[in-house]
């Protein structure tokens, strides 16, 4: 018996149990008995995930070359550091989704299909900023239900949408004091 244990109830599986368990599920990668979760079903909402960072790639990239008028540097820099910081985004959840075992799926074919936001290219600077917004706004609200989805089942997954709702919001804050300091209110009052 472990420290972990007692004869009413064994709170911890013992290091020898993790490592037989571990050697006995090798083909499983990171997946193992005590995952709570449904690794397929996880796998696919992170490719709607996947897709969805993607699509804020291309558009956000899209933004940073073709924005002009009058103080559109700065603003394209911005875009540039969030077409930036979505890729690596991506990055994580394609990692995630083969940990999982899956395959991450890159088909540009599909790839809005699969989306939460959308690409809209955006007629002129403050179009943009709007677009970009609502995408944001997209993302926090889809991510905040996948994180309750989560849960405890899947802690590793929950933390790595944890980590990028917190950036995702930080994006928001930011199209949304560059809306209000070209157009000069809030896009939401109204
Ligand atoms: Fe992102
Ligand atoms: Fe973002």
């Amino acid at each position: 018996m472990t420290a972990f244990e007692s004869p009413q109830q064994p709170f911890l599986s013992d290091v020898k149990t993790l490592r037989d368990r571990a050697r006995k599920s090798l083909e499983y990668g990171a997946v193992t008995d005590t995952y709570g979760g449904d690794p397929e079903k996880a796998v696919e909402i992170l490719q709607s995930v996947l897709a969805t960072e993607l699509v804020c790639v291309l558009r956000y990239t899209q933004h940073s070359i073709v924005a002009t008028g009058i103080s559109s540097q700065s603003v394209k820099n911005e875009f540039a550091e969030h077409a930036r910081e979505e890729h690596e985004h991506a990055q994580w959840v394609a990692e995630r989704i083969t940990q999982l075992g899956g395959v991450p799926d890159f088909n540009p074919d599909t790839l809005t299909a699969r989306s939460a936001s959308q690409f809209a290219a955006g007629v002129d600077l403050v179009d943009m900023i709007k677009e970009n917004l609502i995408a944001e706004r997209i993302a926090v609200a889809h991510y905040q239900e996948l994180i309750r989805y989560f849960g405890d089942n899947d802690p590793t997954t929950r933390f790595l949408l944890e980590r990028i709702l917190a950036v995702e919001e930080d994006h928001a804050d930011e199209m949304h004091d560059l809306l209000v300091a070209h157009e000069g209110k809030p896009m939401l009052s109204g």
